[in-house]
């Protein structure tokens, strides 16, 4: 089993309580401005972990479309549509090789809804072809992702002795050759059981993404700085974002 498996595997309570997911509603905010507020566009949810995103914009009345690799956090994520009385079409697929027998308007994929977890780039890019060929021509994806910028300016070394917001030192080390960064991580799941996990994690640089996207046929791509609960197409990239939002139009033609 993968580490992204089993991260996500009995995690789902504790992962609510993480200090990056606490700002859902700021960040369907700038969703809905780039929907242009139009609630006849139907959204799909890339790794929607436990459907925070998926819910709230349920709650503000679009048509909604989700999927997970883990069990346990779709399960949970039906739990939370179900406690605010709203309908999400929410399934276990693998965002690698997922089909639909329908097109969507827009494709979101945050907080690493897993691009760039797998562990090869060409699994990486299966996912952004599988978005491409989900959406309809015009449709948009939105995603946020790890900034490459990130560990490179602030040096690989300092990056690979840097503790989290936690205090918790993960014993990186970050490949210059293939711009992963493989750490310990441990976590308490929601059994109580510590596990340390072996990660690895793909840190892309703005011009890779632009040159994948533009290889697939996206268009109208724009790549800024994400803020948690405050994206902003207001804010440029720079080397102090940890993560990056991306924006893509797939071709009309
Ligand atoms: C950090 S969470 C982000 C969840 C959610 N998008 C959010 O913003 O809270 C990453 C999610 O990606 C999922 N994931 C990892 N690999 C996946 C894959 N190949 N296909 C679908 N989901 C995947 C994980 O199970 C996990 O729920």
């Amino acid at each position: 089993m993968q580490w992204y498996q089993q991260l996500f595997d009995n995690f789902a309570v504790q992962y609510e309580r993480e200090s990056f997911v606490q700002g859902t509603v700021g960040e369907v905010d700038f969703l809905e401005q780039e929907l242009s507020f139009d609630k006849t566009k139907t959204i799909l949810d890339v790794g929607c972990g436990t459907g925070r995103h998926s819910v709230e914009l349920a709650t503000r009345g679009y048509s909604m479309t989700a999927f997970d690799l883990s069990t346990d956090m779709i399960q949970k994520a039906r739990k939370n549509a179900s406690g605010r009385g709203v309908k999400v079409d929410f399934s276990v697929r693998d965002a690698r090789s997922f089909r639909y027998r329908k097109q969507f308007d827009c494709a979101i994929m945050l907080c690493e809804g897993s691009f760039p977890l797998m562990e090869t780039d060409e699994m990486n890019f299966s996912i952004l072809k599988s978005i491409h060929r989900a959406l309809k021509p015009g449709g948009k994806l939105i995603f946020t992702t790890l900034n490459g910028l990130f560990p490179l300016f602030h040096s690989v070394k300092d990056f690979i002795n840097s503790h989290d917001s936690a205090g918790q030192n993960h014993n990186n080390s970050f490949d210059l050759m293939t711009f992963r960064d493989h750490s310990d991580y441990e976590i308490t799941d929601d059994s109580g059981q510590v596990k340390v996990l072996k990660c690895n994690e793909r840190y892309y640089v703005p011009s890779e993404i632009r040159w994948l996207l533009l290889s697939l046929g996206f268009t109208e791509i724009a790549i800024h700085g994400a803020k948690l609960g405050a994206y902003s197409r207001h804010d440029t990239l720079t080397t102090e974002d940890y993560e990056m939002l991306v924006i893509a139009e797939k071709a009309k033609i």
